[in-house]
């Protein structure tokens, strides 16, 4: 098995849940026998609008549903194997599955039986740990899209431990850089940055979404930040983040790609663990513009992520 074969076989437990949401909602009992719209859908299951719209378009992704105009529908081919009443379904079983899944979360049950301890878990660290791995160059390619902007002073809002900045440094040290997080991150990220110490390298401990960013940047990045949180809150963040930014300064966005298979599971990601989705390109734009700002130009920084730079219109 190759590493990325491996990589794929591990996140499929999210390709997995998708198909068994869909399933308990009763999505396929109605899109077996007709076409529908997304308010069609929501309408006679009486669903969640949002919620609805992230779980459907991850399954058009996935390649279980197709679109056609506004219309969601299931191949034919699937159509047997999908709903309950039929010979060879296997929705019963997904159905028995979905209700079980909560059992496979407890690891500690059946290796540590009898024990409380948990298998050694730091959030903070392993989450530190995890924003570093699993994907590849993206900060060497988000550092280019900077950089192509000539600017003077970065100012990366959500930098977790700071290795955007690190890798900008490790080419441009003339520049003045801020990082903006919560305290305990922006250690580690000094921590991260320490031989970097004689630059102009600053760390703001500042909440996003409560306040305004009182800095004067030309360039302010935010890298996987927005996925986290509602739209009122992403608003907020946005329009917070342009308070810091100079009048013809670049605003960079780089999140994940709603329109690939990786994208759409980490939006549904979200949805499970924080209430949030990743925005997409076309609602990003939309913030953007009630913000007065207009995309002026975008590049993929994995096959799954890609960076949004907008600027303030008429610039
Ligand atoms: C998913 S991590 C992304 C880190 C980094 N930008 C990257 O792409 O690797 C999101 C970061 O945003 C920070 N963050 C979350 N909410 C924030 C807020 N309200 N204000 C400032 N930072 C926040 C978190 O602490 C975390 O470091």
């Amino acid at each position: 098995m190759k590493p990325q074969e491996l990589h794929q076989l591990v996140f499929n437990f999210r390709a997995a849940r998708a198909v068994m949401f869909a399933v308990q909602a009763g999505l396929f009992e109605e899109l077996c026998q007709e076409d529908l719209t997304l308010d069609e859908l929501v309408g006679r299951l009486e669903l969640h609008r949002v919620s609805t719209t992230i779980l459907v378009e991850t399954l058009v992704q996935l390649n279980v549903l197709n679109k056609q105009g506004l219309r969601y529908r299931v191949a034919q081919d699937l159509r047997a194997t999908l709903r309950r009443d039929t010979e060879g379904s296997i929705a019963n079983l997904l159905l028995l599955d979905a209700n079980h899944w909560s059992n496979w979360s407890v690891a500690e049950d059946f290796f540590r039986p009898g024990q409380d301890t948990a298998f050694a878990y730091d959030r903070q660290s392993n989450f530190a740990a995890a924003m570093q791995q699993g994907v590849g160059d993206m900060n060497v390619r988000l550092a280019q899209v900077l950089l192509a902007h000539e600017p003077r002073h970065i100012v990366d809002v959500g930098s977790g431990p700071g290795l955007l900045i690190e890798q900008l440094l490790a080419t441009a040290t003339d520049l003045k850089y801020t990082l903006v997080d919560f305290a305990n991150t922006l250690e580690i990220a000094k921590g991260n940055l320490s031989d970097y110490k004689h630059f102009d390298v600053n760390f703001l401990a500042h909440d996003i979404v409560l306040g305004k960013l009182e800095v004067e940047a030309d360039c302010i990045v935010t890298s996987r930040l927005l996925m986290g949180f509602d739209e009122p809150e992403a608003k907020q963040i946005l329009a917070n983040m342009c308070h810091g930014l100079a009048r013809d300064g670049v605003l960079v966005i780089n999140e994940f790609d709603t329109q690939t298979k990786v994208g759409a599971l980490m939006s549904l990601d979200m949805l499970v663990n924080c209430g949030a989705r990743v925005y997409g390109r076309e609602q990003l734009a939309q913030c953007l513009d009630e913000l007065g700002f207009e995309i002026v130009s975008e590049q993929a920084t994995t096959v799954f992520t890609r960076a949004l730079s907008a600027k303030r219109k008429g610039i």
